[in-house]
């Protein structure tokens, strides 16, 4: 790892639980510190302006993620074997095992499915009316439809959503959360290998598809666990994230949620606007394999980036107004899905997750209203409310 620094340093710990908390002041001093900036208690740059970020991750071929996307060398040997962790035809190999599972054409005959649990989803929260956001609204529809999609058997369900979380925590710093989250990441691996070993996937399913492209000698056996994870770990916390913090947003705008309802045409560019607003995933890292330079700053060769996505999505440079949440604004450009050959491959379901949820809630719920005080989960990577308490009010004429 190279130690030369000629870019300004910023010494703040990031991936402290305040800045965890409250990245933004970090993220805006980071931007106005330059285009490259040492975290020397990382040991990484941080690339963190809109354009630079989108610069990185375009130039795969000299910022690569095949040495981990983490900022520990202990979590970047472990994730050796992901989609997320390779590069050039081997990560193209592995994209296509699973990815067409994702398109948008096979999105499409999953809309019903997403539909039908969303519908019972929104039944029961309006006849509660005080609700968590979180638990009544932005995990139960994730939790209901990845796993059967990826096959996980019902055994070992109930830990997904702690391995999960795990697994994106122990992709931070070496910090108290990542030390503490190896445990249970440690233990979905373990859980995975079983499951390739015992060939228990549920049939038709992604986990299907992998066992047959190792039957079929396309992928090594070996790399079948990683392979499964690989789809299920992003699929959850993410999408929380997105629907929690999109409820969070509309309950403390409610012009907001009344431009929504409205015209409900909105919601997609509302969904980028919330993943703008607050990127669920934070930042991920790369090598640079030779001597470069991002936005005319200077970088090492070998060099660990850290792109923050969260933090070029509020980039002044690129955003007008980037601190206040508009959902007329055109969000499309946003970063939260990462950009290039990366860029998320299950998007496209965690956009109709959140769009379906946000349609059925604009016909029938006047209002959301905070009703306690809510609380962010602590995660190196994820950035999502763990407790939202919320007040859905009723649309006249809406049977609760
Ligand atoms: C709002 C929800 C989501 C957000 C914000 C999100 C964000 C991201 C980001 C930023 C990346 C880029 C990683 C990089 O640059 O290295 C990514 C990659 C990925 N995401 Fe998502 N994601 C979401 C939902 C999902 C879902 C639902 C799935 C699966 C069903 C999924 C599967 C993946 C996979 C497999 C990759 C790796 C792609 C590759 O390396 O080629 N994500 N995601």
């Amino acid at each position: 790892m190279a130690t030369e620094v000629s870019v300004p340093q910023y010494r703040s710990n990031i991936y402290s639980r305040s800045a965890i908390l409250d990245p933004y002041p970090h993220y805006a001093e980071l931007r106005a510190l330059g285009p490259v900036v040492w975290l020397p208690r990382h040991r990484a740059y941080a690339v963190s302006r809109y354009a630079d970020c989108k610069t990185v991750l375009l130039d795969d071929e000299t910022f690569i993620s095949g040495d981990g996307v983490a900022l520990n060398p202990v979590a970047n040997r472990l994730g050796r074997g992901t989609t997320l962790n390779s590069d050039g035809d081997e990560h193209a190999l592995k994209r296509s095992v699973l990815a067409h599972r994702l398109t948008p054409k096979a999105v499409r005959t999953m809309r019903a499915a997403v539909e039908e649990k969303a519908e019972q989803i929104v039944d029961t929260a309006l006849a509660k009316g005080l609700v968590d956001g979180v638990d009544d609204l932005a995990t139960a529809l994730p939790t209901s439809i990845v796993p059967d999609l990826v096959g996980w058997p019902e055994e070992g369900r109930e830990n997904l959503l702690r391995w999960a979380g795990a697994t994106f925590d122990s992709l931070g710093p070496i910090n108290r959360q990542s030390i503490g989250a190896a445990k249970a990441a440690g233990e979905m691996m373990a859980f995975s290998k079983r499951v390739v070993r015992e060939r228990s996937v549920l049939p038709g399913s992604m986990g299907a598809d992998v066992l047959t492209a190792a039957d079929e000698n396309k992928i090594p056996e070996s790399q079948c666990p990683a392979l499964m994870i690989d789809y299920l770990a992003p699929s959850l916390d993410t999408t929380i994230g997105a629907i929690s913090s999109a409820l969070h947003l509309f309950a403390h705008n409610p012009e907001q949620w009344q431009i929504l309802r409205d015209d409900p045409d909105r919601i997609p560019n509302a969904v980028n606007e919330v993943v703008r607003y607050e990127s669920p995933l934070r930042a991920f890292s790369r090598r640079a394999v030779r001597d470069t330079d991002i936005g005319g700053a200077p970088v090492p060769a070998g060099a660990r980036i850290l792109v923050i996505y969260a933090s070029a999505n509020r980039d002044p440079r690129e955003w007008h107004d980037p601190d206040t949440f508009d959902i007329t604004r055109d969000a499309a450009r946003q970063l939260g899905f990462g950009s290039g050959v990366h860029g998320c491959a299950g998007q496209g379901l965690a956009r109709l997750e959140t769009q379906t949820l946000l349609r059925l809630l604009a016909r029938r719920v006047e209002r959301i209203e905070p009703a306690g005080t809510p609380r962010w989960a602590v995660n190196n990577v994820i950035h999502r409310f763990d407790r939202l308490p919320l007040k859905l009010v009723a649309a006249e004429g809406t049977t609760p």
